[in-house]
């Protein structure tokens, strides 16, 4: 569904590297998690699949096309992006929000409604109070919500979420991540997702890709990453949760 193939990103003409050399490869429905600590390069290479950054070398292909062959609005709508940070626009009612991208579609106002309705209920919101509410009005949690319908709004085949709980106290946070994996049960959509919590990545995702510097340093299921992690970053990095978890098993 998504590949990337040595991909690498500069931004100042290749003295220092966001992202390097980094061949990834997401298969349709699954949920892969990119896991690293701040700068490492997360959020840059979400960025270069919908081409919100241009990659220096390498190339990407989602849906077995280049990106590159796309139209870069029509490739990002078909991509659903929550950013990180909760990125709402204060301006808009949480309705409205909601369906931007359909009403940037030229979809009628009708439809954009029982849409509206729809992608509420399913992210837990119920559409009776919200739907006429501003951004300010909302917890933060509720926010993240929104955040979620917005990305699924033009029903998309894939969904980057960068950090989406980042902020959120561990009780809310825990509720939206069983969330999405109800979410992922339901709907049958790729998913990229962002963190630096292991814990979150370790309960989210079908494999992780640990980042370190730009690079990657691994990527794997949570069982292979935890029982042989293939660089001493990675080991390093398991060694208190896997200690953690073992502690915590029955027996
Ligand atoms: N537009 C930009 N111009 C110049 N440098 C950038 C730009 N965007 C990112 N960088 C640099 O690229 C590196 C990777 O940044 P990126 O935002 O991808 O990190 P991240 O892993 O998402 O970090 P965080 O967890 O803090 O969000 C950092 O060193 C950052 O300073
Ligand atoms: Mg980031």
């Amino acid at each position: 569904m998504i590949e990337l193939d040595g991909v690498s990103k500069s931004f100042d003409d290749g003295r220092t590297w966001a992202v390097r050399d980094l061949t990834l490869h997401v298969a349709e429905g699954e949920l892969l998690v990119l896991l690293g600590s701040s700068g490492c390069g997360k959020t840059t290479t979400l960025k270069m699949i919908n081409r919100l950054v241009e990659a220096t070398q390498g190339s990407i292909r989602v849906c077995d096309r280049d990106v590159g062959q796309y139209d870069p609005v029509a490739l990002r709508r078909s991509i659903g992006y929550v950013f990180q940070g909760i990125g709402l626009f204060p301006h808009m009612t949480i309705e409205q929000n909601v369906t931007v991208v359909l009403r940037l579609k030229g979809r009628p106002r009708e439809e954009r409604l029982v849409r509206a309705e729809e992608l509420m209920e399913l992210v837990g919101l119920d559409p009776r109070a919200f739907a006429g509410r501003y951004p300010a009005e909302l917890s933060g949690g509720e926010q993240q919500r929104v955040g979620v319908a917005r990305a699924l709004a033009g029903d998309p085949a894939c969904l980057l979420m960068d950090e989406p709980f980042g902020a959120l106290d561990a009780i809310t946070r825990d509720a939206l991540q069983d969330e999405l994996l109800r979410l992922k049960k339901t709907l049958a959509k790729t998913f990229v997702f962002v963190t630096h919590d292991i814990f979150e990545a370790l309960k989210l995702a079908d494999r992780i890709a640990v980042m370190h510097q730009g690079r990657l340093e691994q990527v794997g299921t949570r069982d292979q990453l935890l029982s042989s992690p293939s660089t001493r970053f990675v080991k390093d990095l398991f060694e208190r949760p896997a200690r953690q978890l073992a502690a915590s098993k029955p027996g």
